[in-house]
């Protein structure tokens, strides 16, 4: 989605600003644009295309002025053009506005500025916001923001500045916007890495409230211009974790980071039996064993792992699971009471739909735990509870490192919840706890057959389709094989309970289908996975199997073996997905994709 980075300081602010907005490029963009103030004079640049590509056009990055406010653009109002780029400006030229979000009431407020006279020069909900400041400016912009804002209906997060003013404002509501002080200057940014190499001090914005911005000084007020004192806050993150480290890709950085996430994960998290997350879940015992169900509420990958989780917490602490999409969940008024606990999955915290799910369910009574990466996200502040991942910043669009790192915290959830429940005993909470253990490495072996993952990805880039399969907790794991496939390389994928292939999918299987199942061992589907192995084999399909190391039976019937070491049934998932991983990644580097940055897709979902 859009992203915005604005500087006031003693430094020229383009360099500035056009590095920070190539550390956004993740959340996704069509188009970017720059406005810089020199001594009242007003420069603006902006275009359509990669931002390395306008700074070639246009040089973004020489523009004078010690100012400025940059925004990266995914479209929703207007078509992906120069005129609608941001930054916008008012009648005057004189007030600059970049803009997150959607303002719905914007056809309204247009057809009332024009009938005053209002000039508008694109398609786009965000210009109104300039002249609406206009409208109401006499000589103090802050008051003529926060008398714009109280007619504004929708989600926006603002940089605005006026060329006859030594200041910056941001201004937030349902959508993330972060102030980043520095010494003698200070930042505002739509997420972290855009000004992590600049400070680590940052003040998250909440809803409904606005920050003036001086290069000495930051003040925050509420809509109705209110001072509030608010605590800064210190980025755990350092500035090399957001870079490609060597790599050719975020993607294949993130990839091979996991074993090494997953040690930060359950670092602290573990004793010998026992798993030390209740001051994070801030649950009491009686509270847990009064759990009726659970409902779990995600989108995309996080989605996923919430599947998994139901295998998981169902299995192991014996409590019903329901897992939604988050965008679906409140549309149906779902039955939820004080004896419901719901997790909300999320690795930006941001996620439209998930918010407001959490939202929906907390209004009905629920209590929320929710599992994040990123720390003061708006999921993580929403929350009664948060268990967050720690993966690191995840910038590569396809979703790798955060999905391993949320399955473990839902593992560590599901073990506790058992233990304090009392349906896992000491003995079964060690067993757990030494599997999880054993993972870190196990995935560093799964890595290390990197070079001959590659190979299978030369020998099937070509193809148009591919079909997962995978049962039980498998399943789930089918369908992220599948999403990772389609979103970096653009091959349609499908992810299929591999049983529910005979009802229908099976049509498709001829020897230009290549079929990936899901085969490691367990005494629970193994046998009917090798079933349904034969039947895509009769019938003349390919398969590329995920098997666990050292099983002969799969090996002799599929025609591709991807091995995986083996671990308990509930922990495989977290191994098996890590070949598939590489497998989409090196099929779309061959294809020729943007890997880190897939057509049409953004990092984090601001808007439902
Ligand atoms: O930040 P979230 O985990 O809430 O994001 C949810 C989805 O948008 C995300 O997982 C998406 O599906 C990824 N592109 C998958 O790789």
């Amino acid at each position: 989605m859009c992203g915005i980075v604005g500087y006031i300081g003693n430094r020229k602010a383009a360099p500035i600003l056009i590095k920070g907005l190539k550390k956004l490029e993740y959340r996704g963009y069509d188009s970017a644009g720059i406005c810089t103030l020199n001594d009242k004079e007003v420069i603006i640049k902006k275009d359509i295309g990669k931002i390395e590509e306008i700074d070639k056009k246009i040089s973004l990055t020489n523009l004078e002025g010690n100012i400025g406010i940059s925004h990266c653009r995914w479209a929703t109002h207007g078509a992906v053009t120069k005129e609608n780029a941001h930054p916008h400006t008012d009648c005057s030229g004189k007030i600059l506005i970049v803009h997150n979000g959607i303002i719905e009431n914007y056809s309204e407020l247009k057809s009332e500025l024009e009938k005053k006279g209002h000039k508008f020069k694109s398609e786009t909900d965000t210009e109104i916001i300039a002249h609406l400041v206009e409208e109401n400016y006499k000589g103090n912009l802050k008051e003529a923001v926060l008398k714009a804002l109280k007619r504004l209906e929708g989600s926006y997060a603002l940089g605005i500045i006026h060329s006859e003013h030594d200041e910056l404002i941001a201004a937030r509501n349902e959508s993330p916007l972060i102030i980043g002080m520095g010494d003698g200057e200070n930042f505002i940014s739509s997420d972290v890495p855009a000004i992590l190499g600049d400070t680590k001090k940052v003040v998250y914005l909440d809803n409904k409230e606005i920050a003036v911005l001086t290069k000495d000084n930051v003040e925050l007020f509420d809509l109705d211009g209110k001072k509030k004192d608010k605590k800064v806050e210190e980025i755990e993150w350092n500035a090399e974790q957001a870079q490609k480290g060597g790599f050719e890709h975020f993607m294949l950085k993130e990839i091979f980071e996991q074993p090494q996430v997953i040690s930060e994960t359950i670092n602290g998290r573990l004793e010998d039996s026992d798993v030390l997350i209740n001051d994070e879940i801030k649950l009491s015992e009686k509270e847990i064993k009064e759990i009726k169900r659970i409902i779990i509420v995600a989108c995309g990958t996080s989605w996923h792992a919430g599947l998994v989780g139901e295998f998981m917490i169902e299995e192991l602490a014996k409590i019903p699971v329901e897992v939604e999409y988050a965008s679906e969940f409140r549309y149906r008024d779902p039955i939820v009471d004080k004896n419901t606990v719901v997790i909300a999955i999320s690795q930006s915290g941001e996620t439209a739909d998930t918010l407001a799910a959490l939202r929906e369910a907390k209004k009905k009574g629920a209590k929320i735990i929710s599992i994040v990466n990123v720390k003061g996200s708006s999921i993580d502040r929403e929350s009664d509870s948060t268990i967050y991942t720690r993966a690191g910043p995840e910038i590569g669009v396809a979703s790798t490192k955060a999905f391993t790192s949320q399955l473990v915290v839902l593992y560590l959830i599901t073990v506790y919840f058992g233990k304090v429940k009392g349906v896992l005993p000491a003995e079964q909470v060690r067993n757990r706890v030494r599997d999880l253990r054993k993972l870190p490495l196990q995935m560093q072996s799964v890595l290390e057959e990197n070079d001959y993952i590659k190979l299978h990805a030369k020998q099937f880039y070509k193809k148009t389709n591919a079909l997962y399969l995978g049962r039980g907790i498998n399943y789930p794991i089918a369908l992220e094989g599948a999403l990772k496939l389609k979103e970096v390389s653009y091959i349609h994928a499908e992810g299929y309970p591999a049983a529910e292939m005979k009802h229908g999918p099976i049509a498709l299987i001829d020897k230009e289908m290549p079929v990936v199942v899901i085969a490691t061992k367990d005494n629970i589907t193994y046998k009917k996975v090798l079933s349904n192995i034969q039947e895509v084999k009769s019938r003349g399909g390919v398969v590329i199997a995920i098997e666990s190391k050292g099983d002969e039976e799969v090996k002799k019937i599929v025609d591709h073996n991807l091995y995986v070491p083996e671990n308990s049934y509930i922990l495989t998932p977290l191994l098996a997905v890590i070949p598939l991983q590489l497998f989409a990644y090196y099929v779309a580097v061959m294809r020729g994709c943007d890997v880190d940055r897939p057509r049409n897709l953004a990092k984090a979902v601001c808007v439902e």
